[in-house]
């Protein structure tokens, strides 16, 4: 098989470039699993040689790659691969150049890594240009999230891009499929016989999905402003999660059978009603306070951000799955930026047993509870009731622990460095389709909708550094609940 391959980067001045792609891609290049030979090629506005592009990527790999650039030789041979096109992605001319420049390369993979609102343009410079279809090898195609910013623009979206490419062309991205700890759900779920006879409405009270961040909007707050955290990361981290854990076994790990499982998930998700939103989301938004020690301003003090801004830093959301595996049982998701630590993992809550002959044990015994830790320390745990040493019969939870570091020795490869040699090797399992990002907008749609309407907030509600707004604790707390401390 022709394994060469050409990856053309629109947005190559970006952060994106140069925080993510270019490192992962070193680092594959370094842990010899990029298939070669291949080229790079950087498109983007500003007038730069390439190489000084090359030196921009070396300090780039210095600050951001996993795997350190060594041998100045090594460096040599990567950078070769790397050109830099200046050019306008708006501007027709440029893919007529792009065009002559790929005539001698057959395995084509462009990737948007654009603010969102260039993703059309691009999509249809290039399918005007005759550049979405196979030159005697494959075309395919990365776009970045958000994927649109509502169910409508979603749709719009897909319906443009499939007027140039098929649907195996495309690639959505969503970073947090490419996590090794998001990977390993499905193997811990589907490689083990123990968990699956627990994994449903009989044994499980309920489900907590949390993605913490420690950091606030720092630069990003333009963006940030027109997103909120509903669609920032709700939309699709959080939902391509909650998939992960509520899905049916799929029959194969191939791209198809995993995404209609995921699909069919969405589709059983309880549609929240417009006049119950307060029910079912909670929202908030930071003000100033302290971060590890440090003091931090509120949301509406940072670059780029209104002083009366209404956007959500926080969201916190009840979902059912109505089917028969999860008929009843409340996944409570809820991210936030500046709580008091980055963490993300998932908890199974385990029902009580049926009756306790513990009598005396004046505190009742907790519930077993499984914990997927996404991360940083990634892991997982079990707690377990135990017998405290003693006299007497005092039941204590003690937790059996599984650390990836411990037992794996390195830190995992990056997510970007899997997502992108999956969409050179043509797989895009770890991708989501188009169907998927309609129905994961159109969850969200009655919330967004509610939350639009931007003079009922009362913001700020929650301190930096706390975990959340007073009201989010009380959303779960009526269910005879309470958020984990993580
Ligand atoms: C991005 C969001 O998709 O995910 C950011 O746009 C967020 O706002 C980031 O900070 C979190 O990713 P990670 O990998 O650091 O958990």
């Amino acid at each position: 098989m022709d394994e060469r391959f050409t990856l053309i980067i629109f947005g190559a001045s970006g952060d994106l470039t140069k925080r993510k792609l270019i490192p992962a891609l070193w680092s594959l290049y370094q842990g010899r699993t990029l298939p070669e030979p291949f080229s790079i090629i950087a498109i983007a506005r500003g007038d730069l040689s390439t190489d000084a592009f090359r030196t921009k990527m070396r300090a780039a790999v210095t600050d951001f790659a996993r795997v350190q650039p060594p041998a100045e030789s090594v460096w040599e041979r990567f950078a070769a691969s790397l050109s830099y096109c200046s050019g306008d992605p708006k501007d027709p001319a440029l893919y007529v150049r792009l065009g002559r420049l790929l005539e001698a390369h057959p395995n084509r993979l462009f990737y948007c890594a654009t603010p969102p609102s260039l993703s059309p343009e691009i999509v249809t410079r290039l399918g005007e240009a005759g550049l979405a279809r196979s030159h005697g090898g494959w075309t395919r195609i990365i776009i970045e999230k958000p994927f649109g910013r509502d169910l409508e623009s979603a749709q719009a979206l897909n319906a443009l891009i499939s007027g140039f490419f098929r649907e195996r062309q495309v690639y959505r991205i969503d970073h947090y499929l490419g996590k090794e700890t998001v990977q390993n759900i499905l193997v811990f779920r589907f490689a083990n016989g123990i968990f699956e006879p627990l994994w449903n409405r009989q044994h499980v009270d309920h489900v907590q999905i949390t993605v913490g961040e420690s950091i606030g909007v720092g630069s990003r707050g333009v963006y940030y402003e027109e997103a909120g955290a509903l669609r920032d990361m709700v939309q699709n981290h959080m939902l391509q999660l909650l998939c992960l854990i509520a899905m049916e076994p799929p029959v194969t790990f191939d791209a198809d059978p995993v995404r209609d499982e995921k699909n069919k998930v969405m589709r059983a998700l309880k549609p929240i009603e417009g006049d119950s939103v307060d029910e079912f989301a909670v929202r908030g938004q930071y003000g100033p306070g302290f971060v590890t020690g440090e003091r931090v301003p509120g949301y509406r003090e940072e670059p780029g951000v209104r002083p009366d801004s209404t956007a959500e830093t926080y969201a916190a959301l009840k979902l059912f799955v109505q089917n028969w595996r999860w008929a009843g049982v409340p996944f409570y998701l809820r991210t936030g930026k500046r709580l008091p630590k980055r963490v993300s993992e998932i908890a199974i809550e385990f029902k009580p047993t049926p009756h306790l002959i513990f009598r005396r044990e004046p505190s009742g015994v907790r519930p077993n509870v499984l914990v997927l830790r996404i991360q940083p320390d990634e892991g997982m745990s079990l707690t377990v009731e135990a017998k405290t040493p003693g006299p007497d019969l005092q039941l204590n939870p003690v937790t059996m622990d599984f650390h990836y570091g411990a037992v794996f020795g390195s830190g995992p490869p990056e997510a970007y460095e899997r997502l992108l040699l999956d969409a050179i090797h043509g797989d895009a399992t770890l991708y989501a389709r188009g169907d998927w990002v309609e129905y994961a907008w159109a969850a969200l749609e009655p919330v967004l909708r509610a939350w639009s309407d931007g003079s009922t907030a009362k913001f700020p509600n929650y301190a930096a550094g706390s975990w959340g707004p007073a009201e989010a604790d009380a959303f779960i707390e009526r269910d005879g609940r309470k958020w984990r401390r993580p």
